[in-house]
């Protein structure tokens, strides 16, 4: 299976996902990491492990539907069986999302369906949340709505701040992204209606 990987920023779980691959727990294929941002760390990280990796910088698009366009045919180009989004902070168009039901897969740093959206991490901390964690799930036309596929759990400690919380989050991460990942290549996930499906049972 073909893989491509959708980054803004740091990429660690890009890196993540490619070091599963390398150690042969994961049998795919990464065909292209996109980045929208030419500055991104991520971008000289895919590049120094070789992977095909191209900038789309959204700022030279007058539109959200021009740079969607844009991005659609880049990655048709490397016809993929999953469009990866890992730490992508881009809001893509209804259309876009519609095009990739079923095979795109984003990773959200709270206990979705709780904390949709921006600064997760101290939404967490406001609410005196026991515990907080990280959720992937397939990408539908809402915002962070799931369907979720995997969840890892944090305790929240009374000393954190929404740095620390972060780092436990992120280290969950990499964990779990590749899990997920791993189930789809293998043709065990699949989302059915606004369901994901594990071997034919729900999620
Ligand atoms: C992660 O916190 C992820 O949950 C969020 O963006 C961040 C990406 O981190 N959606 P990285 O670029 O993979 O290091």
């Amino acid at each position: 299976p073909r893989l491509v990987i959708l980054i803004s920023g740091s990429g660690s779980n890009m890196l993540a996902i490619a070091e599963a691959i390398s150690a042969g727990q994961i049998d795919a294929d990464i065909a292209g990491v996109i980045c929208n941002r030419p500055d991104a760390a991520g971008v000289q990280k895919a590049r120094d492990r070789g992977l095909p990796t191209l900038v789309i910088d959204h700022k030279e698009y007058s539109s959200r539907e021009a740079f969607d366009a844009e991005l659609r045919q880049q990655i048709d180009d490397c016809e993929p069986d999953l469009v990866i989004l890992a730490g992508f902070m881009r809001i893509l168009t209804p259309a876009f999302v519609a095009h990739y039901e079923g095979r795109l897969l984003n990773i959200h740093p709270s206990l979705l369906p709780k904390y949709q959206g921006l600064n997760t991490h101290q939404r967490a901390l406001d609410a005196g949340d026991s515990q907080h964690g990280v959720t992937v799930h397939f990408v539908t036309e809402v915002l962070d709505d799931g369907p979720n596929i995997i969840q890892a759990v944090v305790p929240v400690q009374p000393t954190d701040d929404a740095t620390s919380l972060q780092q436990r989050v992120h280290a969950q991460e990499h964990i779990i992204y590749p899990i997920a990942v791993k189930w789809f290549v293998e043709g065990r996930l699949k989302m059915q209606g606004k369901q994901a499906m594990l071997d034919g049972n729900p999620l």
